[in-house]
Order: C-alpha cells, then structure tokens, then sequence
C-alpha cells in the first residue's frame, strides 16, 4: 500500500480532541434512529436522524459532527415524552472536520431529532449510474464511512470512542434492495421499504449502507454473498471458504459476535479492497480473480469483527491497533486454511510492501513510520500507511516469536473478551501487554522491546524475517535472468497471483524489448488478474512500456480502488510527460472514482505541480 494521502496541504488548526467536535464525554449517545429516503434523481438522502441520548454532567447543548449535510429542523425530546423544536447553530466549516451542530438540551432531555438531507457532494456516499455497475442496469448508491466521514452523510458523533446501538427505515426505488451494517434482507422488499437493526454497539465509522439491484446466496450456517445478479455465481464460487475462515477464525480468538457474516461483492469503484462494516464486510469485485487467489482480504475483513469492531481503536492515532492486529490474526486465519508455506508467501510479500513504504516514508515524513501517530491538524487518512497494517502486524509477530503462540494465543483471547464492545488506546494496550503477559518472564520486555516498535521511526533490530520457500523460486529465477537477460529464464510454470507480484515487484529497469518479450510470452497487458495488472502497468510506466499504455488507461479508468490507483499515478508523475498523461487520465477517470480516491489523487497531481 502507498501512502494515502502525501499531502498536509488540508491541514487545518483545529482545536478539536479526536477529529470530532462533539461533546461525548458530557453527553453520552447511546441509541441511533434513523429513517432515510433515497433519491436516485437528486443524489441525497432525505430523512432523520433521532440519537437517544444521556446528559450526564447536565449540559445545556448537545454538539454533533456534521459535513455537507443541510440541517432542516432540530426537535427534543423530554423523559416524559413532550418535544418541542428547538433552535440549533452551525459552528465555522473546517475543510476536514466539517461544522459543529450545536444543539440547546436541558438537564431532562433524553433525545434529539435531526431533520436533515445530504448534498449531492457528501463524501462518504457515491451514487452510481447503470454504466458504473456490473450488469448496467440500474444505479447503485454505497457508502464509506472510515474515517471521518459518516458525518457526511448522518449527523452524530462522528468519533470511534463512542458506541450506539441502532436500528433505521430507508426507503428506495421498489426494484432496488437496501443493506446496512446490520441485520439485513435476504430479498426485495415489493415496497422498497426495508427495516433494519444493529443490537450490539458500535462506533460510527462502521455506520454504512448500500442500494442496489442485488441479491443473496448462501455460503453455510451464518455467512453469504450479496453481489450483482451478473455477479453472484462468480462471487460465491470465489467465497467457498468463506464459512471455514469463521470456523477458524472462532477456534482462534473467540466466538464471533455479530450474528451473520456477509459479503457484499460492490462496483469496481469501491475505493478500497474491503470495509469490515458490522455483518456485512463491503469488498471490491477486483478480489474475484477466478482462481480464489485473493481471498486473504475476506480473512482480513472478517477478522476485524474482533480487532476494530469489538476492540476499537479509541483515536485515529491508535489505528494500528485496528489494522496492525488485523492483519497479524487475517494471516493466522490463512495459515489455519491453506497452510504454513501460502501464509509465509503472504507475510514475506508484506515484508516487501513495508520495505517500500518505509523507504519512501523515511524521505518523506519520517515520523509516519512511528506505529503511533501524530495527526493533530491532520486528515485521518495520513494514517493510512503500511506503518499501521504492516509494520504493526510484524510488532505483533515480534512478541509472538519471543513468547510463543500457546502464551500469546491465550493473551490475545484474553485481550479481545476483556476490553469487548469498548475502545483501546495505545497506552492501554502496553500496559495490558505488560501486566498479563511479558511480566510473566523477566526476559521478556526487553527481548520485545515495545518502546521502539511504537515510538520510533523505522523498524527495529528485532523484526522478524519471513523465509518463504515460494518466493525464494522467484528471486531465484529474478536473479538468472539479471544475467542472461533472457526472459526464457523466468519459468513460471506453477505460479500463483502471489509468485507474479513477487516477480513484478523484483524486475529493475528493463530494456523496451525485455519488457515485450515478457509481455508477449507472459501476456501481461490486459490480463484481468487487477493486482497483477497493477504491478505491471507501474512497471510499463518506470520502464517507458508504451504498448502496455491504451490497457492501463483502461484499467484507471474502470477501477476506483485506491490500492491500485496509487502506485500507477505515482509512476506517472516522475516524469514531466507522464505527469501530463496522468492529468488527462485523471480528467477522464476522475468522475467514476469515489471521493476518497479522487481527493487523494487530485492532491498528489497538484503536490507534483
Ligand atoms: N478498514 C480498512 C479500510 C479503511 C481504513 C478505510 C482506513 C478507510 C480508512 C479495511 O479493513 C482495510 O484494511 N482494507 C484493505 C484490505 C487489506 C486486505 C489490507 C484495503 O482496502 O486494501
Ligand atoms: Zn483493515
């Protein structure tokens, strides 16, 4: 993964504790009611949001988090049921944080409800003509709430410290089927009207929802697939392991805590690989490759159900402890169902990917790569980095590899029941990993040395090193043909997604016909395997592959997944001809991509200006 967002061109002053302005430690939300109407023809969102809510210190004013929402009419409502409406006020606009709802409630009042709609321009959601659909039949609405941005879309407090229960009604065009991060429909409504309810608490940035021509099937005793029509055979069969990674993920960690774990396979301008919304995990159809090559990404989401969903990250400076666990407990899931060797070649791949984002991070804002982060003033999303996922996931194989898995596996069952459906922070976290575990030896602490892993840059001395067998082959045949030269020498016969982007990512500058020659014997351009298509359009690109370009313009602009996106752009802008070939391609592109990926993009274009 790239840096998501190299720019702190957004970077505002705020005086504003955890990137939200509400007052949630004076007045508690603990309830959601939502009732939305979804219209396609106007690109918002018309309804009510009603927050039951608990004024413990007595305060006169309720502040909620809203971004281009239009507030219409704020009411309250007392213990004995009287509501009256109530005049409310807008704080100043902050281009990350949005605008202060500053509502007036008294010692007695027990909920507050927001008339309100979203703005064609609300970030969080992204409505979708036929064309950008699958099956090109009919629009398709979803939305992203991670970070920061379920207050573009419902007007609360937008903070991962808070949790609320919910339940809503929404409303949509009778052919279409509405889904939320919550208990859902397994068909169409005749109506349109669909009822939802989440009964176990959660923050907001899980909040989501998705309208579209869909439909269900089953995968086993508490897991499916929602897809597109066009899209569900290949989507199930893609899956078939889907229920054996709840099995084991369970046998791992616990008993899953959510009920139904579904997936809902989106259009391919879903801008990231998954969304672990609660029950229904949201995946980009580019994880369907055919070969069920890329399926370490439903064990990624799935295992979030614990790290982050159970176990939050109480501030967006903790993040690693969502990410980092994730992916350490998506890999245990992957080695229980395919063995040892397939999730060694995972973690070395990461290995590399981390490698490469330290390399660049430590040029460019070496403090990012410290696992917890500084981002007052900041969007979010800088947090966004290998650092949190990669080098947080080798932290934790660190301590794995000093204590054992019999001690750790029981810290970890421990740590996720304990702090269950509440928040963690950093501090919490060590002295949590101090008091149960490594005091339990007094070689320990200092074998792990947590200190360094959180508070400094770059990558301690202990890191573990990942030897996978499978990848040695590839460097192997890398390391025969920098000598020949003779792509004949790269066999690879036997290799899987996984081989290919080890040989992608260990190619350096090859000549115009190297790459033809690897081109016409491998037929990369074009290929419909995305991760492997990403790799080998940057490589066109460092190597000036102008065969390769009429596919990859194609390929930016039919995927919106920022993954992908990235490093292609990125390739593009160290050149002044490429930067302005990625300027037209933006401009064509852009209006198919999600908000969080064209702002990312559109600031590294202005950045490289
Ligand atoms: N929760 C993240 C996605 C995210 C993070 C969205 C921060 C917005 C802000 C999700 O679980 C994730 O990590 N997705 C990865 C997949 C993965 C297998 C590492 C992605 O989208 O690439
Ligand atoms: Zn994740």
């Amino acid at each position: 993964m790239v840096m998501a967002c190299g720019t702190r061109k957004n970077a505002e002053k705020m005086k504003v504790e955890n990137h939200s302005y509400s007052n949630y430690k004076e007045v508690s939300v603990s309830h959601l009611n939502l009732s939305l109407k979804v219209d396609f023809n106007k690109k918002e969102l018309w309804g009510t949001s009603t927050l039951t809510i608990k004024n413990n210190s007595g305060a006169n004013k309720l502040i909620l988090d809203t971004r281009t929402l239009k507030v219409d009419h704020v009411a309250i409502t007392d213990a004995d049921g009287k509501s009256k409406e109530v005049t409310f006020e807008m704080g100043a606009t902050d281009s990350i944080l949005g605008a202060a709802l500053i509502i007036p409630i008294e010692k007695n009042t027990t909920s507050v409800s927001v008339a309100y709609h979203t703005l064609p321009e609300s970030e969080a959601l992204q409505w979708l003509s036929p064309e950008q659909t699958h099956d090109k039949k009919n629009p398709f609405l979803f939305s992203q709430s991670q970070a920061i941005l379920a207050r573009t879309w419902i007007p609360l407090q937008d903070c991962p410290a808070v949790r609320f229960t919910y339940e809503a009604k929404v409303e949509v065009p009778p052919h279409l089927m509405a889904l939320m991060s919550a208990e859902n429909p397994s068909a169409k409504s005749k109506d349109g009207k669909y009822n939802f309810r989440q009964t176990k608490p959660i923050p907001s940035y899980l909040m989501a929802l998705a309208v579209g021509d869909v439909e269900f099937k089953s995968l086993g005793r508490n897991s499916g697939v929602y897809a597109e029509p066009g899209m569900l055979a290949k989507s199930v069969n893609e899956f078939v392991d889907m229920q054996s990674m709840i099995d084991s993920a369970e046998a791992l960690y616990g008993p899953y805590a959510w009920g139904r774990y579904d997936v809902l396979v989106l259009p391919p301008s879903f801008p990231f690989g998954g969304m672990e919304n609660p029950c229904l995990t949201f995946a980009t159809p580019t994880i369907i490759a055919g070969d069920r090559s890329l399926v370490s990404l439903i064990a990624h989401e799935l295992a979030h159900s614990w790290s982050g969903n159970l176990v939050t990250n109480e501030t967006w400076s903790d993040f690693w402890l969502n990410e980092g666990f994730t992916v350490y407990f998506e890999q245990r899931i992957m080695e229980k169902i395919y063995g040892r060797d397939y999730a060694e070649m995972l973690t070395a791949l990461g290995r590399g990917e981390l490698q490469h984002s330290l390399d660049d991070l430590m040029k460019e804002a070496p403090d990012d790569t410290k696992l917890y982060l500084n981002l007052d003033g900041r969007n979010p999303d800088d947090g966004v980095t290998d650092i949190a996922y990669e080098k947080g996931r080798f932290f934790l194989r660190s301590i794995e590899e000093v204590v054992g898995r019999t001690e750790w596996d029981a810290f970890l069952r421990s740590y996720f029941s304990t702090h269950a459906f509440g928040t963690t922070n950093t501090k919490n976290f060590i002295a949590y990993l101090n008091e149960k575990l490594l005091s339990k030896n007094p070689e320990w602490n200092k074998a792990v040395n947590t200190d360094e892993w959180i508070f400094k840059t770059g990558l301690p001395a202990n890191c573990p090193v990942v030897n996978s067998k499978e990848l040695q082959r590839v460097e192997e045949a890398v390391a025969k043909f920098e000598k020949s030269r003779k792509v004949a020498d790269i066999q690879t016969k036997g290799y899987t997604t996984h081989h290919w982007l080890h040989l992608l990512r260990n190619l350096k500058s090859l000549k115009q016909e190297e790459m033809a020659a690897m081109d016409k014997e491998f037929k990369l351009t074009g290929i419909g395997n995305s991760e492997i298509a990403c790799d080998w359009y940057r490589l066109s690109v460092e190597n000036g592959y102008e065969a390769a370009y009429s596919e990859m313009e194609k390929f930016l602009n039919s995927v919106g997944r920022r993954k992908f996106l990235l490093p292609i752009y990125k390739a593009l802008l160290k050149t002044p001809e490429g930067k302005k070939r990625a300027e037209a391609i933006f401009k064509s592109a852009e209006k198919g991509y999600h908000a969080v990926a064209a702002g990312t993009i559109r600031d590294m274009l202005k950045e490289a200006k």
